[in-house]
C-alpha cells in the first residue's frame, strides 16, 4: 500500500518524509489555500523535495474543457508525471477520458459512491479517491465503500487503484491496509496516530531503566 501525505506545507512534508516511508503528496484547493502563497510556488517546492515521488494536484474549474486546460498548465509547471485530480461528476468524467487518452495520469477525486468509481475507472483514471471519513459522516460506511470499489476493480480486471482519502482515525487506515488497498493519503495528524502507542513508550522506559540499573545512568550499548 502506498502511503501519501495529504498536505501542502513543506515543513510538515519534510518532517513526515524524515520519519515515515512516504510515496508522495496529495493536496486539494482547500489544503493549498492554507499556505497563503501562490499555489505553483508551493507545489514546485514540494516537487523539488519529493523528487520522483507522486504529486497529485487538483483542478478547480467546473467545466471539462477548462479542467483539461488546467491539467496542461499543471503538467507544464510541475512535470508530466504529476497526477491530475479531477472531480468525478459528469464534466469531470469527460475530462478524465480526454486526459487519460492523451497520456496523463488522472486521479478521480470526490468519490462517494461505487458507481462514480466504476465510471472513472472505465474513463481511464489511474486512481480513484473515495473520501472515507466524509462518507462515514453521511451515515454510510467509507471503509466498506473503498473495499467494494477495490473488489470491483479486481473483478473487472481494471488497472485502476483505490487511493483512499479523508481519514480521521488510524483504525480506518489499518482496516484498508489489511485489505490490500492500493494507496492511502493521510494528513500528518493521522499519520502520527499510526505509530503512537503508550504501551510501546512504557516498554522502552522499562528497558532503559533496567539497563541503567546494570550499567549506570545514561549508558547504552555504545559505552557500557
Ligand atoms: C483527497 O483527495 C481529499 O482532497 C482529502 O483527502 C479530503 O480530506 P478531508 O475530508 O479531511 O478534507
Amino acid at each position: 500500500m502506498k502511503l501519501i501525505i495529504d498536505n501542502a506545507n513543506i515543513d510538515n512534508i519534510r518532517s513526515m518524509y524524515e520519519f515515515f516511508p512516504m510515496d508522495g503528496v496529495t493536496c486539494n484547493p482547500t489544503i493549498l489555500a492554507k499556505e497563503k502563497r501562490n499555489p505553483y510556488d508551493v507545489l514546485k517546492e514540494i516537487r523539488d523535495f519529493i523528487e520522483d515521488g507522486e504529486l497529485h494536484v487538483q483542478v478547480v474549474s467546473e467545466d471539462s474543457d477548462t479542467m483539461v486546460e488546467e491539467a496542461y498548465r499543471i503538467s507544464k509547471e510541475l512535470g508530466k508525471d504529476t497526477y491530475i485530480k479531477i472531480p468525478t461528476n459528469k464534466e469531470g468524467l469527460r475530462a478524465i477520458r480526454s486526459l487519460a487518452a492523451s497520456g496523463f495520469h488522472v486521479t478521480a477525486t470526490a468519490i462517494y459512491t461505487q458507481m462514480q468509481a466504476f465510471l472513472a475507472a472505465k474513463a481511464g483514471a489511474s486512481y480513484v479517491a473515495p473520501y472515507i471519513n466524509r462518507i462515514d459522516n453521511l451515515g454510510s460506511d467509507g471503509v466498506r465503500t473503498a473495499r467494494e470499489i477495490h473488489d470491483m476493480f479486481r473483478n473487472y480486471g481494471f488497472q485502476t487503484e483505490v487511493l483512499a482519502a479523508s481519514f480521521k482515525n488510524s483504525r480506518q487506515v489499518i482496516t484498508l491496509c489489511e485489505y490490500g488497498i492500493g494507496a492511502t493519503t493521510i494528513s500528518p495528524d493521522v499519520l502520527e496516530l499510526l505509530i503512537k502507542n503508550d504501551s510501546v513508550v512504557a516498554a522502552l522506559h522499562t528497558f532503559r531503566d533496567d539497563f541503567e540499573k546494570l550499567c549506570g545512568k545514561g549508558k547504552t550499548m555504545l559505552d557500557c
